[in-house]
């Protein structure tokens, strides 16, 4: 570990409070003093002496002052779901952050994007229309960058696996869309925390895909958990357009449960990501995960 005086400085849009955000700070603070600009309070900031500077990255009309001293910028700030006058405003003010960054000299500027999406999504959903746009932006930008795009994530109060487990111990069934033979290769959290540090330190500019050990057929998957709460998998079938009506619904009743484009993009069978290579120790694997979160619930 560096000394402090030997730390580098890194600003981290979209802070801690997150799933990656969360995940990331414990592997950057060895190495970086960390500025942190997002919104709402994050628990372990001030004790572990990251400087917070409240702040909605949709709306800082000048991000030279925060960047002063700043080698890295690492970017986690998005939104899960929301209309074009939610992620417009975002995307433009992290293309100021960029063109500031490029205008102060940042060594270095890695941000956290997504997997590839069908068409339909790519070209019309603003969650990926604005993505893409910040995502291009950093590419021209002349700055080095990593862009990390990442599979779904498992960790401790993830938005997939700890959800699937509730519904499935709840319920005792799960809907199955389509055959489900698509696949999917979640990783961990803290995996894509280490990768991030990792690309924080590198040179050069690149765009990675990042995606766990295992690639699963989703049904195999959902077995899988099944099994682990200790019981027979059981689904009620539903067809493709059947199951974005419903992810459809339940958008509509304001339930954060599953959004339509999550759906169609897993129906898509881009999910299923090779593993990222090169951190010194392997890629957590699901299973433990999934047997700890199914016997928390089981007791
Ligand atoms: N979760 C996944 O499975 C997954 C998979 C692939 C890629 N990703 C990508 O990983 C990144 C982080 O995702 P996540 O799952 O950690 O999301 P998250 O849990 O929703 O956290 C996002 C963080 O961004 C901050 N933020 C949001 N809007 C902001 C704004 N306008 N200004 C400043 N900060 C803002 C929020 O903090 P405040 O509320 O304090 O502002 C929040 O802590 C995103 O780019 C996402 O697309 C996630």
């Amino acid at each position: 570990m560096s000394a402090p005086s030997e730390k580098g400085r890194l600003l981290l849009v979209g802070g801690s409070g997150g799933l990656v955000g969360r995940n990331v700070l414990p592997e950057l603070l060895p190495a970086w003093k960390i500025r942190s600009v997002h919104r709402h309070p994050a628990p372990d900031e001030a004790r572990l002496g990251v400087e917070w500077v409240p702040a909605d990255a949709a709306t800082v009309p000048d991000w030279t002052p925060l960047l002063e001293g700043v080698d890295v910028v690492l970017n986690v700030a998005w939104y899960r779901f929301g209309s074009e006058r939610r992620f417009a405003p975002l995307g433009d003010g992290l293309e100021r952050l960029i063109h500031a960054a490029r205008s102060v000299g940042v060594r270095r500027f890695v941000q956290v994007s997504v997997p590839d999406s069908p068409a339909s999504l790519e070209e019309r959903l603003p969650y990926m229309v604005h993505k893409r746009r910040v995502d291009r932006a950093l590419e021209g930008s002349g700055l080095a960058y990593s862009i990390v795009r990442p599979t779904m994530l498992f960790a401790p109060r993830d938005v997939l696996i700890t959800v699937m487990l509730r519904t499935m111990h709840r319920y005792h069934r799960f809907p199955m869309f389509g055959d489900g033979t698509y696949h999917v290769s979640p990783l961990s959290a803290r995996d894509l925390a280490r990768i991030l540090a990792r690309e924080a330190r590198a040179s050069g500019s690149r765009n990675v895909t990042a995606g766990g050990p295992e690639r699963f057929r989703y049904r195999d998957l959902t077995d899988l958990l099944f099994r682990a709460l200790g019981r027979t998998p059981r689904y009620f079938r539903l067809s493709p357009k059947g199951a974005v009506r419903l992810a459809r619904l339940l958008e509509t009743v304001g339930s954060t449960l599953l959004y339509a484009y999550e759906v169609e993009w897993l129906l898509s069978d881009m999910l299923g990501l090779p593993p990222y290579e090169g951190l010194d120790t392997p890629l957590e694997p699901v299973q433990p995960f999934v047997t700890a979160e199914a016997h928390r619930l089981t007791g």
